[in-house]
């Protein structure tokens, strides 16, 4: 898309967002409804004018997930992965010990948020094939040249138990927020907004089942993870993850271990311990805040820590009976 395309769709998307559906969130960005989705409001706009001008190449890699889905993680899997011909996991100048992986891996909404100050079509012609791009967009807004039948590049979809994200957001929230953490209401408030489907991005389910039927109709360039299968099997879920990508692990890589090799790269301690990880800074539009926020404790079920049953049980049945109708299995 030239840059003139690109901005006229951000403006235009821009206009729009004051005259669609809000959400004021507690201690979150304001919510923009569109197309049956709840949009950060700040996102909106960037979200849709890539979905309206992004041409993909056949070679590109779309990172999808909702927000603290383990995001952070996938990217630097993914990244390690694809370029481990050029980084070994084992090299200790290896660039995710040098910077975050959402340097490495950008979200394309963020490429389109910056793009007054740094033109996105010249930044995405500039990255090397093949591109990794992250998303947080429901898969009904992918640019069509990612999610038409007949597109060449692969999207990888990472889903987490909403519970444990709902507690994840919660902490999340009372680090990033500006005003501290004692602005941000309690998490029942949070597990309310996931229930209503008013989530970022969400709702969950709708979110979650778009891109399950997508893998269903098209598993050779649509695949669905989930966090817990990760947690649970890093360097299987790895090895699955390089086949899908393409390049999958040679025998003589399994042999030295490389799968295990990018798991420990990527592990929470790692990537935590790493300065940029530590000290640097994340973000436009809402707010600026330190990357520590995306490194908190990455368990399975620490829901269990913050919710009552009745809590659980409610975002549960709710989940599941949106879920059922469109056959996919939590
Ligand atoms: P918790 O708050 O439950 O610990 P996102 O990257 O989508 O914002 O998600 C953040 C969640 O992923 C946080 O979950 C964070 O701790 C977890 N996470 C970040 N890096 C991780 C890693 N390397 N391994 C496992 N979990 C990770």
């Amino acid at each position: 898309a030239s840059e003139d395309s690109t901005a006229s769709a951000i403006a235009k998307y821009e206009a729009l967002a004051p005259s669609l559906p809000c959400f004021d969130s507690n201690g979150g960005a304001t919510r923009r409804k569109h197309g049956g989705f709840w949009y950060p409001e700040h996102l909106l706009a960037p979200t849709l004018a890539a979905r309206d001008t992004f041409a993909a190449r056949p070679t590109d890699v779309i990172l999808a997930t909702m927000p603290k889905a383990g995001t952070t993680w996938l990217k630097a899997l993914a990244f390690a992965v694809t370029r481990r011909r050029l980084h070994a996991p084992d090299d200790p100048r290896h660039p995710l010990l040098g910077a975050s992986p959402h340097d490495l891996v950008p979200f394309l909404h963020t490429v389109y948020e910056e793009h007054r100050a740094v033109p996105a079509g010249p930044r995405l012609d500039a990255m090397p094939a093949p591109r990794v791009l992250a998303v947080h967009a429901p898969f009904s807004a992918l640019p069509a040249s990612v999610s038409v039948p007949g597109s060449k590049c692969r999207v990888v979809y990472l889903c987490r138990d909403p519970k444990d994200a709902v507690v994840s957001f919660w902490h999340y929230l009372r680090k990033i927020n500006p005003a501290g953490p004692g602005s941000v209401g309690p998490i029942s408030q949070v597990v309310d907004q996931c229930c209503d489907g008013v989530w970022p991005f969400g709702p969950v389910w709708d979110h979650m089942a778009e891109y399950w039927r997508a893998s269903v109709e098209r598993p050779e360039k649509v695949m669905f993870l989930r966090y817990e299968d990760l947690k649970q099997d890093g360097a299987g879920t790895v090895g699955r993850l390089a086949a899908f990508l393409g390049c999958p692990f040679t025998d003589e890589e399994a042999a030295r271990g490389v799968p295990e090799a990018v798991v420990a790269l990527c592990s929470m301690d790692r990537l935590r311990s790493v300065h940029a990880n530590r000290d640097g800074v994340h973000g436009v539009g809402f707010t600026v805040f330190n990357n520590s926020a995306f490194f908190r404790k990455g368990d399975i079920g620490d829901w269990k820590e913050h919710m009552t049953p009745e809590m659980a049980r409610r975002l549960d049945d709710v989940v599941e009976e949106e879920l059922r109708e469109s056959g996919y299995l939590l």
